[in-house]
């Protein structure tokens, strides 16, 4: 569905949709109440619904992703504590340095292959305070990010994911799933969520991006877990007030635009593959897993080349010197598709 209010094709993140007319409609119609006071029964229905789907006893409606994996770190570990994650994790790249500044914690970083962590390297990367003479950080908490965003969009295998929270919790670590976009990965690796994160302590599932609403994210996990998350999404001043308006729109997205993910992906791999057949360009196909494609352009030509694919009304971004991304959404069509490989093929 197009939908948009510009002739662009606009493929910086799956963050820039806008709510659609049907999805618009359904928030100007929702009940709403006072969140922080919490008899917004809204929010109380999408919180009771993911934690639901995901196997977890309950649930948290926070402004963002980063709040969410903020909470989810603050909430599990104390000062000092270190927390484990991948090399380009977005914990790691994207938060601001959160975990140090807003938990007090360290970060012992593992290098993944395609943004995905082996479960060997994460035991590997555990340090425990206990044992060390007091010489080291106490590692308490495991992050995993599926899709993985740097990785290209890639999956985690249901194997890994297990063994990963199984070597968390051996050495006495939680184990917190970033799914900004689970749902694309649910949908590529054909793994029920509630499955999928079962062995999972927490989950933040993000609904502003790929699923289309305005804003919003839902932290999940058990009910002293969502306990304590509330006191910290307090105390970090996201407690919001008529927050059904927004809820409405990810109760809306749960029913109509899990499904249609499918359809980014099959778009996003046809562009890669286009992509990577011109001779300027190439992509590691093997990454295009879901809605991203992150594409290698000639040696420190990245800004040049987002610059002429934006003459021809192509929006990308640009990661790195030599590499830029796009990413399919909802309102990219086929059309959309071919025109960017054409506006690729003519710079
Ligand atoms: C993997 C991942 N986690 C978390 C976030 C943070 O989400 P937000 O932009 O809502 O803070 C993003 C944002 O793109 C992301 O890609």
């Amino acid at each position: 569905m197009r939908e948009y209010p510009s002739e662009r094709v606009d493929l910086r993140s799956d963050t820039v949709t806008q709510p659609t007319a049907a999805m618009r409609r359904c928030m100007v119609s929702s009940v709403v109440g006072d969140d922080v006071l919490g008899d917004d029964i809204t929010v109380i229905e999408l919180q009771d619904r993911l934690a639901d789907m995901f196997g977890k006893e309950a649930g948290l409606f926070v402004p963002s992703g980063t709040m969410s994996n903020a909470i989810a770190i603050r909430a599990h570990t104390n000062p000092g504590d270190e927390i484990i994650t991948e090399s380009t994790s977005h914990i790691y790249v994207y938060e601001g340095g959160g975990y140090a500044a807003l938990s007090g914690c360290s970060i012992a970083l593992v290098p993944g292959k395609m943004g995905l962590m082996n479960p060997v390297d994460v035991e590997k990367a555990i340090r425990k305070g206990d044992g060390s003479l007091g010489h080291y950080p106490n590692g308490s908490l495991v992050c995993v990010e599926n899709t993985s965003n740097r990785g290209g969009g890639s999956c985690y295998s249901q194997e890994d994911l297990d063994e990963i929270a199984r070597i968390a919790h051996k050495n006495d670590c939680a184990a917190h799933m970033d799914g900004a976009r689970i749902f694309n990965a649910s949908i590529y690796s054909g793994v029920d969520v509630k499955r999928m994160v079962r062995d999972y302590d927490s989950v933040s599932i993000c609904l502003s991006k790929g699923l289309g609403v305005p804003v919003g994210s839902v932290l999940v996990g058990s009910s002293s877990f969502i306990a304590l998350a509330h006191r910290w999404r307090k105390m970090f001043g996201g407690g919001m007030r008529q927050a059904g308006i927004l809820a409405s729109a990810g109760l809306y997205a749960l029913d109509n635009h899990i499904e249609r993910l499918s359809e980014d992906h099959i778009r996003a791999k046809k562009l890669a593959e286009a992509i990577n057949n011109l001779e300027k360009f190439s992509v590691n196909l093997d990454t295009v897993q879901s809605n991203m494609v992150y594409v290698s352009v000639p040696e420190k030509q990245a800004t040049q080349t987002v610059e002429a694919l934006s003459s021809h009304g192509v929006d990308t971004i640009e990661i790195g010197d030599s590499t830029i991304r796009a990413v399919t959404h909802l309102h990219i069509t086929d059309e959309d598709i071919e025109r960017t490989i054409s506006a690729f093929a003519s710079i």
